[in-house]
């Protein structure tokens, strides 16, 4: 059996910290110097390595590019008040990914290599973990098919690779979101519970309606009549009515976004009364034209939470109370950060400690 304990690192000899305005980031665009890559051929994981971040030869034949057997997890690293760095809920994210992998007939990938190389990488880039308020080391694990054929099949095999880099917070400002009712983001039967590549591409057109019509994001539905509200843009979804938080029940048309479960354990954990149940456009306006929706909020690993300022329904806006320093999203984000930074007890064991 493969071990992971020392995963070799190939050390890059030229790091690009020294461009990076740690002050000035921005979502996605700079790289930490190593990435993982492990390779799946002959039915196994062979051995990871850390290597130098940078370009990987493939042919234009390998099976993700066409048929789209290309899967992701999103993930971060912090850094701690007492300068240790913490990586968040692995198990829930490797748990998902595993999901992902089965229903994608993607091999399984062993618990060990990918909390080992978890641990491994954000060590050796721990410089690139950012202690800016806000900020943090975003961790991108991907899996794709890399036969090389264009014979539509299974593929036998695979690469993962594991990167990461600073990440600022994803939103700067409250969203406006326009209720879908033309385009949807997954069919029943089909991948929306998976963190597939294909349902981000297969996302794009309706985001860009959307923000030529002035919106940041869209607000899937499951498109019926009564238009049942799913998840927003790349977020889990949550409305404070009456003073009850409410998010859509997982479904398979909906990503369990870990960010989800950790806002509905944190809920547990202060009194907070939530509801999973099902929500429709109809409620939402009612409950804007009585005054009882006082918040509506995304929640994601790369937006944490995100405040949502207008609704457009079927060509009407609705204007929400502005975002404060006492909106619950705002409460549950501080939490949430004060738990993975070590500044409040981490009673639900969310943290992983990189030694
Ligand atoms: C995340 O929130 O981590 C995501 O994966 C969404 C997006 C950045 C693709």
């Amino acid at each position: 059996m493969t071990r992971y304990t020392e995963i070799p690192v190939l050390k890059n000899s030229g790091s690009s910290l020294p461009k990076v305005d740690f002050n000035q980031l921005e979502f996605g665009k700079y790289m930490s110097d190593h990435m993982l890559v492990a390779r799946y051929a002959d039915g196994r994981w062979q051995d990871a390595e850390i290597v130098p971040f940078g370009p990987i030869p493939m042919m234009p034949t390998i099976l993700a590019l066409h048929y789209g057997q290309s899967v992701f997890e999103g993930m971060k690293a912090f850094r701690m008040k007492d300068g240790k760095i913490s990586i968040f809920r692995i198990r829930k994210h490797y748990e998902r990914l595993q999901r992902t992998l089965h229903r994608m007939c993607m091999p399984d990938i062993p618990f060990e290599l990918f909390e080992e190389g978890l641990k491994q990488l954000v060590k050796t880039d721990a410089q690139w973990v950012p202690d800016q308020e806000g900020s943090s080391l975003y961790i991108r694990p991907l899996v794709f098919a890399t036969e090389e054929r264009f014979g539509v099949k299974i593929s036998d095999e695979y690469l993962l690779i594991i990167m990461s880099g600073p990440v600022p917070p994803f939103y700067p400002r409250p969203l406006r979101v326009k209720v879908e009712d033309r385009y949807s983001r997954a069919a029943k039967g089909g991948t929306g519970a998976a963190k597939c590549a294909g349902n981000y591409g297969g996302a794009f057109y309706a985001s860009k309606l959307a923000k030529e019509e002035g919106f940041d994001q869209v607000l899937w539905t499951d498109l019926s009549p009564e238009l049942r509200i799913e998840e927003s843009g790349t977020m889990n979804v949550f409305f404070l009515i009456g003073g009850r938080l409410i998010t859509p029940p997982l479904s398979e048309t909906i990503l369990e976004g870990v960010t989800r479960d950790s806002i509905l354990e944190i809920c547990k954990m202060e009194g907070i009364p939530v509801e999973e149940r099902s929500i429709t456009a109809g409620e939402i306006t009612e409950a804007h034209a009585s005054g009882t929706l006082t918040e509506a909020f995304g929640a994601g690993t790369a937006a944490v939470t995100a405040p949502i300022c207008s609704i457009g329904i079927r060509g009407r806006i609705i204007d929400l109370p502005a975002y404060s320093e006492s909106s619950l999203c705002n409460r549950l984000q501080k939490i949430m950060n004060a738990m993975k930074k070590g500044e409040q007890p981490d009673v639900f064991s969310w943290n992983t400690i990189v030694s």
